[in-house]
């Protein structure tokens, strides 16, 4: 079985607290927070994702799984590990070295959160494997990173593949999140490729019942 983090990216304006009481209601596993900097990729929705995050803190018990798509990871860490979320993910893409990455892994282990490293669609998947026994989720971006809304790189099933194959192989206990362009077409490949962790934000949204496509995703 699947868990499902309802990315609330792209959540209508003024409609924020009732969109988040029915994705309580509709038992979404996470809540996925997008962070941009405006400065990792174009948008920046820093401000607005820390409220969001705070509000969802103060309505709900449900985990919050924060992707920073940010360059400043240890600002960004330090500030959003106030609100305790349950996983912690930065981009390997963001750090100019190994030791930038092992630096933020103990960073995040200091703040009891689940560490996670996430790669862009060009990035090797290879280029991750010396990390993996030191985190505990791999969020393998199946767009690009930035917005909502695209359409699944296809090519990213084969990456997701590789690296399932890698962690069995090696007795690695990981979760392995895919993220972007999630719907009931392409949610079913991605499983079968070796996802335990979807994350959706537009075909949850757009869906008249969360509550239906939450239990049909997973
Ligand atoms: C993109 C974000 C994704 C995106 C998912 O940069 O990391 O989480 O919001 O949204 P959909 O499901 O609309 O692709
Ligand atoms: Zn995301």
């Amino acid at each position: 079985m699947v868990e499902i983090s309802t990315s609330i990216l792209s959540v209508l304006k003024g409609q924020e607290a009732k969109t988040f009481f029915a994705l309580e209601k509709a038992k979404t596993d996470y809540f996925h927070i997008d962070v941009m900097d405006g400065k990792f990729v174009e948008k920046n929705t820093y401000k607005k994702m820390f409220e969001y995050a705070s509000y969802i803190k103060r309505i709900s018990n449900i985990p919050l799984d924060v992707h920073l798509m940010v360059q400043d990871v240890k600002k960004a860490i330090d500030e959003f590990s106030t609100l305790e979320p349950n996983i912690i993910t930065f981009h390997f893409e963001a750090c100019k070295d190994d030791k930038e990455v092992e630096e933020y892994i103990n960073l995040i282990k200091t703040y009891n959160s689940r560490i996670g490293i996430s790669v862009k669609p060009e990035t090797e998947i290879e280029k991750i494997y010396k990390f993996l026994p030191y985190i505990h989720n791999v969020l393998v971006m199946t767009v690009e990173p930035g917005k909502g809304g695209q359409t699944l790189l296809i090519d990213m099933v084969e990456k997701i593949k590789k690296l399932k194959k890698y962690i069995d192989e090696n007795n690695l206990e990981i979760d392995i999140e895919a993220d972007g362009g999630i719907n009931l077409t392409t949610a079913p490949k991605v499983k079968e490729a070796g996802v335990n962790i979807l994350v959706a934000g537009t075909a949850i949204l757009i869906a008249k019942d969360y509550k239906t496509i939450i239990d049909e995703l997973r």
